[in-house]
């Protein structure tokens, strides 16, 4: 039985993940830092269908120390998803340093840390780590440059990591394209959303179990390292 360990695997695309690798015989440790009822419901029924195959740690990544606390908690890893993120605007003239500190230490710092954190466990066991990037680390989305910037770094993390960390720990990545809107963007009209829709050449936004499969895919790829796959529908066809 292997054990994977998904950042922000309570909700939304994380918990598609979490589902997915568990059903494919992983045992999960669900990270979550304020979604605490979610990954409650999420553990409690994951151990319902397996005994003891699911457990939870509560961390704020963005502070080092809360990091190394939940790194040391772990006894045994095969696989790490880094998928915790924050998305919001950041129009150029109002970004501040609370901004940058929040987007880069949750999108890139926490990633970084966690990652070398959980190399020694996850190269006993010839392990993989699977960054969740976005489609914007090539091509930036407007009003968005620090988010665009940090997943600009993952992506290059993602390669410099690979070759760090060979040949015991493979590292890679899956890019989304548009598969959930924004929490905090929902009030996008109708007409922007289609017009977004629009740009994709298969006329959809993606499913999160479609990022999950893809994270299974790598997951179980015993030859690929340092690669980025996208799952956008073909949207950086029209970027
Ligand atoms: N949604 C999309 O269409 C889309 C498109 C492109 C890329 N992506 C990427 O796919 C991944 C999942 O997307 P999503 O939309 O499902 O993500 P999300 O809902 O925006 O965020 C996932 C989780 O990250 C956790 N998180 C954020 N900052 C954290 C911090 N500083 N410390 C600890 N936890 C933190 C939160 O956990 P709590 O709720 O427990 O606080 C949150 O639930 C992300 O990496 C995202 O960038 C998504």
């Amino acid at each position: 039985m292997k054990t994977a360990l998904i950042t922000g695997g309570a909700q939304r695309i994380g918990a598609q993940i979490t589902k997915t690798l568990h059903a494919h015989n992983y045992n999960v440790i669900i990270h979550y830092r304020n979604s605490g009822k979610q990954a409650q419901t999420l553990v409690d029924n994951l151990n319902h269908i397996r005994t003891d195959s699911a457990n939870l740690v509560q961390a704020e990544l963005c502070d080092l120390q809360a990091l190394q606390t939940l790194a040391d908690t772990i006894k045994n890893l095969d696989l790490l998803i880094n998928n915790a993120s924050v998305f919001y605007p950041t129009p150029l003239q109002n970004i501040n340093k609370n901004d940058w500190d929040k987007i880069i230490n949750s999108n890139l710092m926490a990633p970084f840390f966690l990652s070398q954190s959980l190399s020694a466990l996850l190269s006993k066991n010839q392990g993989c780590i699977v960054n969740i990037v976005d489609i914007h680390a090539q091509r930036p989305l407007k009003n968005h440059a620090i988010y665009n910037i940090s997943k600009a770094g993952l992506a290059m993390m993602t390669q410099t990591l690979a070759q760090e960390l060979a040949p015991s720990i493979r590292v890679c990545g899956v890019a989304p394209g548009s598969i959930l809107w924004p929490k905090n963007e929902s009030e996008l009209t109708r007409e922007q959303q289609q017009r977004m829709l629009n740009k994709i050449p298969l006329s959809k936004q993606g499913r999160p179990q479609d990022i999950a499969n893809t994270v299974l895919f790598l997951a179980n790829a015993s030859y690929i390292t340092g690669q980025i796959i996208s799952v956008d529908g073909g949207r950086t066809l029209n970027q």
